[in-house]
């Protein structure tokens, strides 16, 4: 079997560090690069997290490329400790880097991905799970990776359910809504994995004590789930611990497929305003000319679910 390349561009973040686990316990995926970008907390933070994680994970091998701290244009306006924990993480105490030898490369992220898609034409997939700021900035330094990258597969926006920042929009996109607004202009070869996909794939107390019972991946998953299932069931009063597992089901997107099925519509996003961050797809196919999108709408949630949580209990 030959193995996906993917970059990996990141805010962990609780779900995060879920995708990221679920990647590296995965045969059909070869992670060659994690970037970091604001989102879920700070530049500083979520690049700590993304190297203190491939150190758990015993992958410091993986090259960590530092990138964006705030927004394309707005200032930047949250972050979401109140979500992941002070450090991100659940609570656990992560605040600094486990070992003082990690540390991101020299060269920024928008960089490394703009080089590394270059370098290997047809062959990358960039799956971003953060603010899309780091692949804007990309598309800036070298439009040619629209075409020379293989996939681009984000988590964010939505184009049927109410938004989980706002009524209207989705975090990742309401960071930085002219990246956004960027990527899904540009022409890449783009799926979105949205909040309609992603809030019909949940997790429950039942998953995390399997995972607790399990390995190393199993036991840490479960070790920063609970304030994230706290956050759920507080924001939207999710009973069992349930969770949505938003970048997990990006990742098991890029795994496998074939447990989703998507349209392919004209999507833009609204930058300013009560809308800010508003993915507006073009569902007749009539009003909007911008290149579609690959817009997941259905899932084989009942298997998705146990893609991640079989996958995560097995390392
Ligand atoms: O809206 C959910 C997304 O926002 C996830 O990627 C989560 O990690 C945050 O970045
Ligand atoms: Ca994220």
């Amino acid at each position: 079997m030959s193995r996906k390349r993917i970059l990996f561009d990141t805010d962990p973040g609780v779900d995060d560090a879920m995708a990221l686990l679920l990647a590296l316990a995965s045969p059909e995926i070869e992670v060659i690069g994690v970037t970091t970008v604001f989102g879920n907390s700070t530049i500083a933070a979520t690049t700590r997290n993304a190297l203190n994680l491939l150190h758990f994970a015993e992958r410091a091998d993986i090259p960590v490329a530092r990138g964006a701290a705030r927004p394309m244009v707005l200032p930047l306006q949250r972050t979401a400790e109140h979500v992941h924990g002070d450090d991100a993480m659940g609570n656990i105490g992560w605040h600094d880097v486990l070992d003082p030898n990690l540390k991101p490369i020299e060269v920024p992220a928008a960089q490394f991905i703009a080089e590394t898609i270059m370098a290997h034409p047809g062959a990358i997939t960039l799956l971003a799970v953060g603010p899309l700021t780091n692949l804007a900035l990309a598309l800036q330094l070298e439009p040619r990776i629209v075409q020379a990258v293989r996939e681009v597969v984000i988590m964010g926006g939505s184009v049927s359910m109410p938004g989980n920042v706002s009524p209207v929009a989705e975090a990742n996109i309401h960071a930085d809504p002219h990246a956004a607004a960027m990527v899904f202009n540009a022409g890449f070869p783009l799926t979105m994995v949205g909040l309609d996909v992603t809030m019909q794939v949940k997790m429950d107390d039942n998953d995390f004590a399997r995972l607790r019972a399990a390995g190393r991946f199993g036991k840490f998953v479960a070790q920063i789930a609970p304030f994230y299932q706290e956050a759920h069931r507080r924001r939207y009063g999710y009973p069992n611990g349930q969770i949505d597992t938003h970048d997990p089901s990006a990742m098991a997107y890029v795994i496998d497929p074939t447990l989703f099925e998507g349209e392919h519509w004209s999507v833009v996003v609204a930058t300013e305003g009560p809308a800010q961050g508003m993915t507006i797809a073009d569902r007749r196919r009539r009003f909007l000319d911008t290149p579609p999108v690959n817009c997941l709408m259905r899932v084989d949630a009942p298997r998705v679910a146990q893609l991640i949580v079989e996958r995560l209990a097995s390392v």
